[in-house]
């Protein structure tokens, strides 16, 4: 990095669950993030290492009025709608907020000539795995409006990287899970639709039971696989990622899993033995649009930027979660 370069990142969805330990990351790591969310789905209480910027993706004068205030050396792109059922029903909403709102928040940038950018993709951007564990190679193909408009920022971010406009990071986050460590900041949704969240709701007596959606699928125990990585390993990649970029190092595609993946049925046995709660379940029918398995190949970060999990032990994730969901 030059020694000239600002040390402010703009940190769109800095109020949301990944964004927040972003931001924590970054500030451990001497640079200031900035938060700019709408708060739609964020939360003021998880901004606590830079200042909060209230405001639109959608909004250009808003953003521009960001740019010129802060002149970020790089700007991490999360904020964005993310429930696969919602943009099943809702397309247009999807559409609008992550490819329009991502339009213009790039086309904003580059007014400014800010061009380094990090973008929260996903492992939905793939559909139906044709092998696995799956590597960057494997074709883009989603099974739902959500990947769709991840998929489709992904092509505009390649098409202003090869006339030089942008240089970006593409990180395919796996299943993000999992607590802050210290217990500063966690997973707060509204609604809760995730496994592990919800497990634990029923561990604390807060739902009677969890659903297990499907247990006839091709898998060992029948029930669903997916690869859950550490939130904070997921911060800790963006960290190495733009480092790689403020060095001027290209742009790439990333993987961001443990390369492990656990069942539905696994997941709730450990939760069992981590909260030393009964958990009951109800077998109910699949939920559209899951994919029977989704494991990382994720060598080419660990190669690239040398990443490497630290807390992704399902135990880890499970106790830093509980730990959350108690004292929360
Ligand atoms: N599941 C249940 N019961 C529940 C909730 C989930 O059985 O009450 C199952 C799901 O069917 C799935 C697994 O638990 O097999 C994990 O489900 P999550 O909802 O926790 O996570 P997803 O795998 O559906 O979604 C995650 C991200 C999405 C991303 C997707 C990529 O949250 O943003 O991975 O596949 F798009």
């Amino acid at each position: 990095m030059e020694l000239s370069e600002s040390k402010t990142i703009i940190v769109t969805g800095g109020a949301g669950y990944i964004g927040s330990h972003a931001c924590k990351a970054l500030a451990n790591a001497g640079y200031l993030p900035v938060a700019y969310d709408n708060l739609s789905r964020g939360h003021d209480w998880a901004v606590k290492w830079g200042p909060l910027e209230k405001g639109d993706i959608l909004d250009s004068d808003r953003l521009s009025e960001l740019m010129k205030k802060y002149q970020p050396s790089a700007v991490m792109h999360f904020a964005a709608l993310a429930y696969v059922g919602e943009s099943v029903t809702n397309p247009l909403l999807y559409y609008h907020n992550n490819v329009v709102g991502t339009y213009t928040l790039l086309r904003t940038m580059l007014r400014h000539n800010i061009n380094k950018f990090i973008f929260s993709s996903t492992c939905a951007v793939y559909g139906d795995p044709q092998e696995l564990p799956l590597t960057e190679s494997h074709r883009r193909s989603p099974v739902n409006p959500y990947g769709n408009t991840k998929a489709m920022v992904e092509t505009m971010l390649e098409d202003l990287a090869a006339i030089e406009q942008i240089s970006f990071i593409s990180l395919r986050y796996f299943n993000a899970a999992g607590a802050d460590t210290e217990g500063e900041i966690g997973e707060s949704h509204e609604p809760e639709t995730h496994l592990i969240p919800l497990v634990l709701e029923v561990a604390s007596g807060k739902r009677p039971h969890i659903e297990i959606f499907g247990n006839d699928y091709d898998t060992p125990d029948g029930t669903c696989v997916r690869d859950y990585i550490h939130v904070t390993d997921l911060a800790d990649a963006h960290i190495k990622s733009l480092e790689y970029i403020l060095d001027n190092k290209g742009s790439e595609f990333f993987n961001l899993g443990t390369e492990y993946g656990y069942s539905v049925n696994e997941i709730i046995e450990n939760a069992k033995h981590i909260t030393n709660k009964e958990i009951d379940v109800k077998i109910k029918a699949r939920r559209p649009g899951d994919p029977p398995a989704l494991i990382a190949d994720s060598s080419k970060i660990k190669k690239i930027l040398n990443w490497k999990s630290k807390y992704s032990n399902i135990n880890q994730i499970l106790s830093s979660a509980w730990e959350w969901q108690k004292n929360n």
